[in-house]
């Protein structure tokens, strides 16, 4: 059993990650969290409390991090500001928590010598041509767009330079498009499933022909403990389920299993500096570590994720308004 010290927790992909740990493994799960606009204490609801226990607090209090890290076997780092469209309109949170809150950590494991995985994103590679053959690789050169991209950029160089540096015991994985339950609304695909419960139309950004690379949640855990239990130190995996969709082929998988009009979206203002396309080989990781995702059917995985929307309404409801108005303001 380890003691496993788990950034971000209350966030989408962290909360997947415990409720994963706790039922796959025997592993303890502390996790830290801020509980910014983005956490919810209760995307850990119904988990035992002798297995996971939690801490409200900042990844760049120096202090407690420290006393955090001494008491854990490995630490995993999810805590970010996660969101592009939030990262143009007000980039300093993303270097408080994603820069100086990385480097806290770093700080921690350096001086108490705890095993370190960092979980990123394949944003940091730019984006790809419609066309390209080409995937993102683990060699692919660092070509970031946006705020939020170049800080997790900046947070995975730091990962580098502490391993080579000073010998902390790191992984880093960078993972393309989740999607699953308790993901916050603000983002492509709760947005619009819920805008379809709440009889809103869904907006999708320019014409809607931007590639992601989508990924059920279960599977990015189960390759992140996969990396941590026969990960190489230093190395860095790609994690990605080969799941290239365009934006607008997905708005209409989502209206059609909501038995509505397959042309029942807006087409709205563009992000800035909008990339293109992501798309991820796993090959690393699926041959050299033996992982290999779960979810493989994307249609079936969106439809039980819009199941889960559809009940969990009390979860993401208090959320919604905000989250509009501040689309609204930008004309999306
Ligand atoms: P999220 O925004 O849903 O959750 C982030 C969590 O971090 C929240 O619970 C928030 O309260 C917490 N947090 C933020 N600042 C903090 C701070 N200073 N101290 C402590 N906690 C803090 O994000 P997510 O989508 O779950 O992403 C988690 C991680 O995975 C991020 O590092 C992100 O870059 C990475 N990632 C996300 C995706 C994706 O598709 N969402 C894909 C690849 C990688
Ligand atoms: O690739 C991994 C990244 O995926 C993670 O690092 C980020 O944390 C995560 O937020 C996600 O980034 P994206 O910017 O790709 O995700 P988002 O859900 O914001 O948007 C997905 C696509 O949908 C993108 O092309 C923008 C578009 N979009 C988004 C929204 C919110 C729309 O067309 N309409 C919308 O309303």
């Amino acid at each position: 059993m380890a003691r496993l010290l788990v950034t971000g927790g209350a966030g989408f992909i962290g909360s997947n990650f415990a409720h994963h740990v706790v039922a796959h493994t025997d592993h303890h799960v502390t996790v830290l969290d801020k509980l910014t606009y983005a956490g919810n204490r209760a995307s850990l609801d119904g988990l035992p409390e002798d297995r996971v226990a939690f801490v409200q607090g900042d990844i760049a209090d120096a202090p407690l991090v420290e006393d955090l890290v001494a008491d854990a076997d490995a630490v995993v780092h999810y805590a970010a500001e996660s969101h592009n469209d939030n990262s143009l309109h007000d980039p300093r949170p993303f270097l408080d928590t994603n820069i100086v809150g990385t480097y806290t950590l770093l700080e921690a494991v350096r001086k108490h010598d705890v095993r370190f995985h960092h979980i990123s994103t394949d944003e940091v590679y730019g984006d790809l041509e419609l066309d390209d053959p080409q995937r993102f690789t683990e060699s692919t050169p660092y070509n970031p767009s946006s705020p939020y991209s170049s800080t997790k950029a900046g947070s995975d160089l730091l990962v580098r330079a502490w391993v080579r540096s000073f010998g902390v015991r790191a992984t880093i994985s960078n993972c393309s498009n989740n999607y699953g339950p308790y993901q916050h609304v603000e983002k492509f695909i709760p947005r619009q499933i819920t805008n379809v419960l709440r009889g809103i139309r869904p907006k999708l950004y320019g014409a809607g022909r931007n590639v992601r690379d989508w990924i059920h949640a279960d599977d990015h855990s189960s390759a992140v403990l996969t990396i941590l239990e026969k990960g190489r130190i230093g190395e860095t995996y790609l994690i990605g389920a080969d799941g290239e969709r365009d934006n607008r082929s997905v708005v209409e998988l989502i209206l059609r299993l909501m038995g509505q009009p397959q042309d029942a979206y807006d087409l709205v203002t563009d992000r800035a500096g909008h990339d293109l396309r992501y798309a991820i080989d796993s090959t690393k990781l699926r041959t050299e570590l033996g992982w290999t995702p779960r979810y493989a059917d994307f249609e079936k995985g969106l439809a039980d994720t819009i199941d889960w929307y559809r009940e969990h309404e009390a979860w993401w409801a208090p959320s919604k308004d905000a989250t509009e108005a501040f689309y609204a303001e930008k004309g999306q």
